[in-house]
């Protein structure tokens, strides 16, 4: 008998089976499309998310029996709003974290509401990813919708409405709406008044590793699990991580090098700072952490290597490999869809800085995957400024099957980097944590110390990171230069299409 974890993620779900918190024992992934309908969006399907995670779970079935799945939890990619109608039925494609499109709408509440008010009352301020400015945008710009719209719920909560029937969803991803009392753990009346929404409207909240539902006759006869198994209200990707990685700590560091790319410190008490320059959320474990993210990590290396090159990432990564430290003054900004941590800026772009004829191919990827480490460096720079300790990481994510790009990480981090074996990620965490709402655990803590613990350790290499402490503060600086030409390229691109 055993547990599912199921990560709705940003390319594709994945889902894990875990019979103890050791080692996952099974493991499919399910693609999905991404869509781009217009500069700066980002949209997806929500029955495309059920329709992989049942085809998932079916070829799961084909190693398993679903008779011995005892409980299932789920994690997901934060903040993105998903619609329903009264009957329960999506009625628009959901708006994902990733999305640029509510910069008026953040202006909004940052300037007209105030950062004051909405950091006292939700521990952060309006980013165009969170999900409160995505419901204000659908008000000015789709007001026939929003008349139609009667719940509001989370993308992984899509998924634990289509197995129970009920809409919940947990405190971790709850705090990425900014209309959730991260400190109290509570929907936000003072938000819901602003945005203009109805408690009603919303999931009702769990902490992570609390049941809040079981599988309904409806999902059993679609993923042959039986009628009962009871589902845990699980967790947004990064705390889902966390767990999966046994980051639970005040101390320790998380970073997530996925299609996002996340510095992630758990938090013994609630702490929000002076000017909000890290997301302050709660976490799995019934505490708080702090996180800076960026918004195109692998999704970096993956547009240079699919869509640009239409190569395989052996071939780039290895002409990478050959490239020096530094790809010979080469700068990659890598603000593809534009950035959340630091500059909170959708106006910001993609940028190669330093291209010389002599520059090949192999330098153009190595400063890419660079350009990723320096704008994650951004996020450890404020922990460090927070008296944050980061002293050493483990790192999750697709990202870290490159040894290449770990490295480069650990040198320009300057601190020891791990990696395990274990490859589960969030879809672990969320299995451990149904694993711990069911009883297998007295705690998150119980069932991490049972993890697999063979690992793989990237120290930084001194010669590398002399380079990287001298190109850092250009990489910063290339950014305060661009980024009124940004806003003016924004500008004139807006003009354009009206
Ligand atoms: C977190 C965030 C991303 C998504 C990606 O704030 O926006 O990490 O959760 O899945």
């Amino acid at each position: 008998m055993g547990y599912i974890g199921i990560d709705v993620g940003t390319s594709g779900v994945k889902i894990v089976y875990i019979e103890s918190a050791e080692e996952v024992k099974y493991q499919v992934t399910k693609d999905y499309p991404l869509y781009h309908p217009e500069p700066g969006w980002s949209e997806q399907n929500p029955d495309d998310w059920w329709n992989a995670t049942v085809e998932g779970l079916k070829e799961l079935f084909t190693f398993m029996s679903p008779d011995a799945v005892k409980g299932i939890g789920i994690s997901g990619q934060m903040h993105g709003l998903v619609v329903l109608n009264k009957n329960g039925d999506v009625i628009t494609p959901a708006i994902l974290w990733n999305d640029q499109r509510t910069h008026e709408e953040c202006s909004f509440l940052n300037e007209k509401i105030g950062k004051d008010f909405l950091s006292t009352h939700t521990g952060n301020i309006a980013l165009t990813g969170f999900t409160a400015p995505k419901i204000l945008w659908l008000k000015k710009n789709k007001p026939s919708m929003m008349e139609e719209a009667r719940y509001f719920l989370l993308p992984k909560d899509y998924i634990g409405y289509k197995l129970t029937g009920n809409m919940f969803t947990d405190v971790s991803d709850a705090s990425g709406t900014l209309y959730f009392n991260v400190k109290n753990r509570t929907w936000s009346h003072e938000m819901l008044d602003i945005i203009g929404i109805r408690e009603e409207m919303l999931p009702k909240v769990y902490e992570s590793f609390e049941i809040a539902g079981t599988v309904n006759e409806f999902a059993s006869a679609q993923i042959g699990v039986p009628v009962g198994v009871k589902v845990v209200a699980g967790a947004g990707d990064n705390a889902a991580g966390a767990v999966g990685s046994g980051i639970l700590q005040e101390g320790t560091s998380l970073i997530s090098l996925g299609t996002s790319g996340v510095v992630f410190s758990p938090k013994d008490s609630y702490s929000v700072d002076r000017h909000n320059s890290l997301h302050t959320f709660c976490d799995a474990s019934g505490k708080w952490h702090v996180m800076g993210v960026m918004l195109s990590a692998a999704a970096s290396l993956k547009w240079w290597v699919e869509d640009v090159n239409k190569s395989d990432y052996d071939t780039l990564l290895l002409e990478a490999e050959k490239a020096v430290a530094g790809s010979n003054g080469l700068y990659f900004l890598p603000y593809l869809s534009g950035e959340r941590t630091p500059h909170n800026d959708p106006y910001a772009k993609g940028t190669f800085v330093g291209l010389s004829s002599s520059h090949s191919r192999g330098e153009m990827t190595r400063a890419i995957l660079e350009g990723v480490a320096f704008a994650l460096h951004d996020s450890v720079h404020i922990l460090k400024k927070l008296n944050i300790p980061f002293t050493q990481a483990k790192v999750i994510g697709g990202g870290t099957q490159s040894p290449l790009w770990m490295q480069i990480l650990a040198d320009v981090f300057q601190v020891p980097l791990v990696t395990s074996s274990n490859t589960g990620g969030p879809a672990l965490g969320a299995a451990i944590l149904a694993s711990v709402g069911n009883g297998a655990y007295s705690s998150l803590q119980d069932a991490c110390k049972q993890m697999d613990v063979e690992s793989q350790v990237y120290e930084p290499m001194e010669q590398n990171t002399i380079i990287y402490s001298k190109m850092f503060p250009i990489f910063q600086k290339i950014y305060s230069s661009l980024k009124g030409v940004y806003e003016e390229i924004y500008l004139i691109e807006d003009s354009l299409l009206r």
